[in-house]
């Protein structure tokens, strides 16, 4: 039996304001204060972090950012640094997002060097990889998520990655309303725990949390949560609204 602690993450993406960032994240500390045995975790805007940081405080609520910047800090315009995003109160953040990759030119390559710094930095990393719809049409779905995991990863020991979260989004169902099926999901998460074991061993296969994101909602979220491989959800426009992030981590 799995010993992963399931994780739902909401990755608010570029919505809200600093006050409505904090009084969604207020809402969303009292409907989650009964939950137990699972962790949840927010991801705001950059400019949102710190004052939602003192809304979770001392809450079951976790903070994580969007991205973060590989250097350690210097002359990078419009940069942030692992050590910011901590002293913000980030314990997560975000790494790899396929909008990251679609609209900012990022590679597997910057994203390696952004988990590096993550980790070094005491964050945990949460790295996204899916594939996109042409990806998935011609067949070629486990050699783009192979690849991604490879060179995501390359040079790290399994000692550095024990914290580790992956998120599986498909990129053809990210905002779309169209969710890959639980069934193609656990296919996919099954995959990605069998690539980890090959290159990290079993024990930490068996550790690392899988999460699926893509058009998650309070009524798919039950039957993805009762797939063996699927250790969570990251959620989009889902958790812009705090009932309705609250009906998901209630699952
Ligand atoms: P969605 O976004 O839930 O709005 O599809 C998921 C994500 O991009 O993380």
């Amino acid at each position: 039996m799995s010993t992963r602690t399931p994780l739902i993450a909401g990755n608010w993406k570029m919505f809200k304001t600093c006050s409505e960032a904090v009084s969604t994240a207020a809402a969303l500390v009292k409907s989650a204060a009964d939950v137990s045995g699972r962790d949840v975790l927010i991801a705001p805007p950059y400019t949102a972090l710190y004052p939602v940081s003192e809304v979770l405080a001392g809450s079951r609520v976790s903070l994580g950012a969007q991205n973060l910047f590989w250097e350690k800090e210097g002359a990078f315009t419009g940069e942030i640094s692992a050590a910011m995003l901590a002293s913000a109160g980030c314990r997560y953040v975000i790494i790899g997002h396929s909008e990251r990759r679609q609209y900012f030119n990022e590679t597997d390559e910057t994203v390696n060097r952004r988990i590096q710094a993550a980790l070094k930095g005491a964050l945990i990393p949460v790295f996204c990889v899916g594939e996109s719809e042409q990806a998935r049409d011609s067949g070629q779905t486990f050699s783009v998520l192979d690849k991604q995991i490879k060179n995501g990863l390359k040079s790290f020991f399994a000692k550095d990655l024990e914290k580790l979260v992956i998120a599986y989004e498909p990129v053809w169902a990210i905002g779309t309303g169209k969710t890959a099926s639980s069934r193609q999901a656990q296919e996919v998460h099954e995959f990605l725990r069998s690539l980890l074991d090959k290159s990290l061993g079993r024990e930490l296969a068996d550790s690392i949390r899988i999460l699926y994101g893509g058009s998650v909602k309070p009524d798919n979220i039950a039957e993805l949560m009762g797939m063996p491989d699927i250790d969570g959800a990251l959620v989009g426009g889902a958790s812009l609204n705090a009932d309705t992030f609250s009906a998901i981590v209630h699952y």
